[in-house]
């Protein structure tokens, strides 16, 4: 979390007007900033979607300022206590049952009976959903399917021609979006891994987590792991890189880092995946340059936060739609 926030009272102000006037304000949180919009109002969720070119069909978080606020939306049970309890605020999505009268646009959450909640610990985004008195949806501050947003210039980058307000709170610390557990089946699920680690949440559950169904029912909500291809930045990604060809930008980690390769960042030379993690998708934007055809990824150690980048750089380069 920033330490300092240069986000005056009056931007806030004018920022938690916007949502409640129906219009869009992206905003910063611990993940990455989001593009939000009055929960509540089904024609200003609607151009979220517009907004950002999200199919449909993908449905969309609800946050809340606290815990509190989350069970007037959805039922909890004793999981849900549990998790809330321990990381909240912070970057963590639980999928529950939505009550019937939360009041929430159907929109939200694509028709589904379910709902996402979170409640981000960002003191920006916490002032924001605390002056707007609204439920906040947000997706991600970016284009469907591109690199999602850890600084406003990205955000600028993304929607600089539309009616957005972006509230600049610094950058992201954790960089990788929020991991989404999914409470409404018989066993917890784990939607899409993030920075809270699965083992931490199996720490608190008392059970191993389930992992994402990728043959389940059409009807099941689409996470973003049921999005082969997402995140991508415009040049293709290749994995599991020791070298570089013609052409290829390099996106290493660790101390054995190919010399003299241009463009070339790395993503933490102490090999610090929660380093690795907040400067991943920063690095994705700085290397998709012109002239740039493939990154080239050197290989991420797949345990506790690397199970996260690795989520996210293997869908960065599966085969585009
Ligand atoms: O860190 C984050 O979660 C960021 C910040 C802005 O909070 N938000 C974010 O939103 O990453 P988005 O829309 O890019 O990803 C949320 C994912 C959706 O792709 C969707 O698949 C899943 O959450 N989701 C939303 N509602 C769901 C539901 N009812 N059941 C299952 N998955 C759901
Ligand atoms: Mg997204």
């Amino acid at each position: 979390m920033p330490a300092t926030v240069d986000v005056s009272d009056r931007d806030l102000v004018r920022a938690a007007q916007q949502i409640r006037d129906g219009g869009l304000v992206a905003f910063p949180t611990e993940t990455v900033y989001g593009l939000g919009a009055d929960a509540t109002h089904g024609a200003a969720v609607a151009r979220i979607y517009e907004t950002k070119r999200r199919p449909a069909f993908n449905p969309l978080i609800v946050h809340v300022p606290d815990a509190a606020s989350a069970t007037t939306l959805v039922v909890f049970d004793a999981i849900a206590h549990a998790l809330a309890a321990a990381l909240w605020p912070g970057p963590l999505t639980l999928v529950l049952p939505a009550r019937d009268d939360n009041g929430i646009a159907g929109i939200v959450s694509a028709g589904l009976s379910t709902l996402a909640v979170r409640v981000p610990a960002h003191p920006v985004a916490q002032a924001l959903l605390q002056r707007a008195q609204r439920p906040v949806a947000a997706p991600s501050a970016n284009r469907s399917g591109r690199v999602s947003p850890t600084r406003s210039e990205h955000v600028r980058e993304e929607f600089g021609s539309d009616d957005v307000l972006i509230v600049d709170g610094g950058p992201s610390r954790s960089g990788l979006e929020s991991t989404i557990v999914d409470l409404c089946g018989p066993v917890p699920r784990l939607l899409r891994p993030g920075t809270i680690t699965r083992p931490q949440i199996e720490a608190i559950t008392g059970s191993p987590l389930a992992s994402p169904d990728p043959h389940g029912p059409a009807q099941q909500p689409s996470a973003p792991g049921q999005l082969a291809s997402h995140y991508a930045p415009r040049a293709s990604v290749r994995l599991n890189a020791w070298q570089v060809g013609p052409g290829e930008a390099l996106l290493g980690f660790g101390p054995d880092m190919p010399p003299q390769v241009h463009p070339a960042v790395n993503l933490s030379p102490t090999s610090d995946l929660r380093e690795a993690a907040a400067n991943l998708f920063d690095a994705l934007r700085a290397l998709d340059k012109p002239g740039v055809t493939t990154i080239a990824v050197m290989p991420i150690p797949d345990t506790g936060i690397g199970e996260a980048i690795n989520d996210r750089l293997r869908r960065a380069a599966a085969p585009r739609p």
